[in-house]
């Protein structure tokens, strides 16, 4: 098989560490810090869910907002006091989250081996720019794609294509990158070549498709091109 010629990975839990997030949830909340993380995290793709399959997409909200709704409801189900000051630097935390060590080196040897690289993520621009200027990534990045012009987020397949018409590649030749196996699962469907990063050792949806690759860690994307 021909080795890829772009690799667009997906932005928070892939290339963005979202641990420090629970870690200050652990801080605001003691016992609770892993909970309210992972029920944020589900409401915040719920709501992404929600909003594109309903009503044509009239309920649209930027992925700023959903993530603050989302950690909202969390923080009502757990009944945690999510004051204001709480809420903003939980916020604040997901604003300016630091790269797993690998994304560095990982898009470097991309680079140098001439394969376009991008970003294709919910995120909107904003939190996107945040996150990668402050993960000091800008420089490595040629595509930086956010589902938001189109108001519809993934896994809707007009959300995949944007990486297409951006990189102006065909699907089979975009290697897709994302540690959300829902991501994964939807990215094959679509047509990428895909790898999904399992750093927790779960298992893979069952839904009787697997991704073309499966890595622990981001090094794994650099197998597309030793073995083609
Ligand atoms: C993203 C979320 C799904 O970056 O992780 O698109």
């Amino acid at each position: 098989m021909r080795a890829p010629s772009a690799v667009l990975f997906d932005a928070y839990g892939t290339l963005f560490d979202v641990y420090s997030v629970g870690a200050l949830a652990e801080r605001f909340f003691p016992g609770q810090g892993t909970a309210l993380a992972l029920l944020w995290r589900d409401k915040q793709i719920e709501y992404t869910r929600l909003v594109t399959t309903s009503d044509h997409g009239a309920h649209y909200q930027p992925f700023w907002d959903l993530t603050r709704a989302g950690l909202r409801y969390a923080c009502a189900r757990l009944q945690l006091d999510l004051n204001a000051e709480r809420e903003a630097a939980l916020m604040d935390q997901y604003r300016h989250l630091s790269a797993f060590a690998q994304a560095r080196p990982v898009l470097q040897a991309l680079r140098e081996r001439g394969v376009v690289t991008g970003i294709l993520s919910n995120g909107d621009r904003g939190m996107l720019d945040a996150a990668i200027a402050s993960a000091g990534l800008d420089a490595l990045l040629d595509h930086v794609i956010s589902v938001d012009p189109i108001r519809k987020y993934k896994t809707h397949p007009d959300a995949y294509r944007l990486g297409v018409d951006a990189t102006g590649c065909a699907a089979g030749d975009i290697a897709f990158v994302s540690s959300n196996s829902w991501d994964a699962l939807a990215a094959t469907w679509y047509g990428f070549r895909t790898l999904w990063i399992n750093r927790q050792g779960l298992p893979f949806e069952m839904l009787g498709t697997a991704p073309e690759r499966i890595g622990s860690e981001l090094n794994a994307v650099l197998d597309f091109f030793t073995a083609a």
